[in-house]
């Protein structure tokens, strides 16, 4: 399933930034969290397990549905 699911690319503008990953199923939970500093980037996808991605912290977020960056 994940082989071919679109990848989706998140860069921090600040240090500290969270990338948390929320199962997919009736069970919506946080299942992992990933911190990135300034420039940093973290490429991932969707997958059988992990049906919603939550980012906190100023961030951009690249998808196939464009392009986004959270609040500062
Ligand atoms: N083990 C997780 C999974 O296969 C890894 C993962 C994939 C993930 N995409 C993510 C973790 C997005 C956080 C955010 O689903």
């Amino acid at each position: 399933m994940s082989d071919n699911a679109d990848f989706f690319i998140i860069k921090a503008k600040e240090n500290g930034v969270n990338v948390i990953g929320l199962t997919r199923g009736t069970d919506t939970r946080f299942h992992h969290s990933e911190k990135l500093d300034k420039g940093e980037v973290m490429i991932a996808q969707f997958t059988e397990h992990t049906s919603a991605v939550k980012v906190r912290g100023k961030a951009i977020i690249q998808t196939r549905h464009g392009t986004i960056d959270t609040e500062e």
